[in-house]
């Protein structure tokens, strides 16, 4: 198992390029979604700059549930109605918040959170959970964090699920 060093210092397109190929190569022939969900995180977490939290809430078809994740220790479960975590399952749509305070309904789980990117997922159209990002820097995420974050979620989804 190689280890994982900080990208911070490349531009973002090469970090979410090498992100890629990391989680590509961590992932490679494991289908099991609690381990692939667990090295994902740990991989964000120690490669990426300015986050405090990353980690996986997995839908139980009634509310979502904590799953692997770094971080401080977190609310273990979330309804669909609640949270930017439950607004990117219901609205189907990844939320980017550049400002958590200013976010009605926001979780605070870790009070030093002040911008959020939440990735849902879906497996054949059906809610699997979402990907969540928190970071202590207000307006941490862009477009380019949600599109590589993107990639980085359809890889973990190709793992967990091909074939099925
Ligand atoms: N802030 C999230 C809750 C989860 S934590 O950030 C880990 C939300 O509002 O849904």
């Amino acid at each position: 198992m190689f280890v994982t060093a900080s990208l911070a210092d490349l531009p973002k397109a090469e970090q979410y390029r090498e992100l890629a190929l990391q989680a590509r190569a961590l992932m490679e022939g494991e289908t099991d979604r609690i381990a692939n969900a667990a090295n994902m995180a740990a991989l964000v977490m120690h490669s990426l700059s300015d986050l405090n939290w990353a980690g996986f809430y997995f839908y139980d078809g009634t509310e979502l549930v904590l799953g692997p994740f770094q971080g401080k220790p977190a609310c273990l479960r979330i309804p669909l109605d609640k949270g930017v975590c439950g607004a990117a399952a219901t609205t189907r749509q990844a939320q980017c918040v550049a400002d958590v305070h200013a976010f009605p309904g926001h979780i605070a789980c870790d009070a030093a959170s002040r911008s959020e990117l939440v990735i849902p997922l879906f497996h054949q159209e059906q809610l699997v959970g979402v990907w969540d990002l928190d970071s202590p820097i207000p307006a941490r995420f862009d477009a380019e964090d949600q599109a590589g974050m993107q990639v980085l979620c359809d890889i973990y989804m190709h793992a967990v699920y091909k074939n099925k």
